[in-house]
């Protein structure tokens, strides 16, 4: 047996995942979006997540799942807004753990990029009212383009109870049976918009310097904290939006340097992994090459060690290969690693990745050991 970092478990707050590969949180756009069957978990769902979950990752990380309707990306997204749909989110946490992996939920609002159309339809524009749209809000009434929708700004009260959204929906999500929640910080979503002077004009107490920017996450990673109890709390945050000096805190825009502030306090509210990608909330120009999120991660790493704090950091983006995971996990810059795209074209990819590692992946689902398909 080999010596593969990349297959060893990882402990998050008393949780063993498998090994330290991850399916990242990627969208289906395959709930209904409207009537009775509004954003529950459907056959697709649980086929798409059985068998990622059987490809030997230790972690499986179901897409956004709106907190509320309006919260939702598109109008074909996951939604956990209400007791009624535990028994179906049940029923996805049972077949990935059925697959040997760990099953998290991440948990979203999209703010004003909601109420989008399937990602692959050809028509244009927003989702209208009759194929289940809606007006979407956030922080301040600017589009994120020129040609984007203009949201409604969100009133004090409205965020308050945003911030309990997403500490009720991740209560449901434990009462279903997954083992953790990740929150979606990244991206260009509620939250993000928030953080960043781009789309947060406010001037009340979530608007604002650094302090007023940053305390609606604050407020959801508190209150999702106490809602869950001991399960394990990610929180997945764009590090930059890719427009300023990211050595600086930014005054038109988030930069690494405001990630770095802002992550230790995260952990101190009760965040037990942090998972860095990055842009989504501007137009920007992303130098997307292999592993080139693989900076921020290592950068809020090392800032996260700098204070004492343990917490593991996973990183995502371009990874593409067996040796570049374990490259990424050996030189330190990262605890965890995610692989999205790669696994949505071939689900048997970690399997042949332990192989090339002489390690071994999650143990193969009994009903398929007589196969005699490749293992470590
Ligand atoms: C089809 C698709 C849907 C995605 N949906 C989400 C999502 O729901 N939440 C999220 O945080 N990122 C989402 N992403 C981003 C991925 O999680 C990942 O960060 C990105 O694809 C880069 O990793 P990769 O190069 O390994 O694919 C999505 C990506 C794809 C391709």
């Amino acid at each position: 047996m080999g010596r593969s970092l990349l297959f060893q478990p990882l402990t998050v707050r008393g949780l063993d995942l498998p090994n330290r590969l991850i399916m990242p949180p990627m969208c289906q756009y395959s709930a209904a979006p409207v009537g009775p069957e509004l954003g529950r978990p459907n056959t697709w769902h649980l086929v798409h997540y059985g068998s990622r979950a059987q490809s030997g990752v230790g972690t499986v990380v179901v897409e956004a799942t709106g907190v509320v309707p309006e919260g939702r990306i598109s109008v074909a997204c996951l939604l956990l807004h209400d007791d009624a749909q535990i028994p179906y989110f049940k029923l996805l946490a049972d077949v990935i753990h059925a697959g040997g992996a760990r099953a998290f939920i991440q948990l979203n609002h999209a703010g004003r990029k909601g109420s989008s159309r399937r990602a692959w339809e050809e028509a244009e524009g927003p989702a209208t009212p009759e194929i289940g749209g809606w007006e979407p809000v956030a922080p301040s009434a600017i589009p994120m383009s020129e040609d984007g929708l203009t949201p409604r700004e969100l009133t004090d009260a409205e965020v308050d109870a945003l911030a309990d959204s997403f500490a009720t929906a991740a209560r449901r999500a434990i009462s279903a049976g997954f083992d953790g929640v990740q929150i979606h910080g990244a991206h260009g979503y509620l939250i993000h918009q928030f953080l960043s002077p781009a789309s947060n004009a406010r001037a009340d107490r979530w608007g604002g310097d650094f302090e007023g920017r940053t305390r609606f996450v604050h407020e959801v990673v508190r209150r999702t904290r106490a809602a869950i109890g001991e399960g394990p709390l990610l929180i997945r945050l764009s590090a930059t939006d890719w427009v300023e000096a990211d050595s600086l805190p930014g005054e038109r825009s988030w930069t690494l340097a405001d990630t770095c502030r802002l992550v230790p306090s995260l952990v101190a509210d009760g965040v037990d992994m942090v998972d860095i990608s990055t842009g989504g909330n501007m137009l920007a120009d992303i130098p997307a090459g292999p592993g080139y999120q693989v900076a921020a991660a290592s950068a809020v790493r090392e800032t996260l060690r700098g204070s004492g704090l343990e917490t593991p950091v996973s990183a995502v983006g371009l990874i593409l290969s067996a040796t570049q995971a374990e490259q990424i996990l050996v030189s330190g810059d990262a605890d965890a690693v995610e692989i999205g795209r790669p696994l949505l074209a071939d689900p048997t990819l970690p399997r042949l990745w332990a192989t090339q590692l002489r390690a071994e992946a999650t143990p193969l689902p009994p009903q398929y050991l007589r196969g005699g398909v490749r293992q470590g």
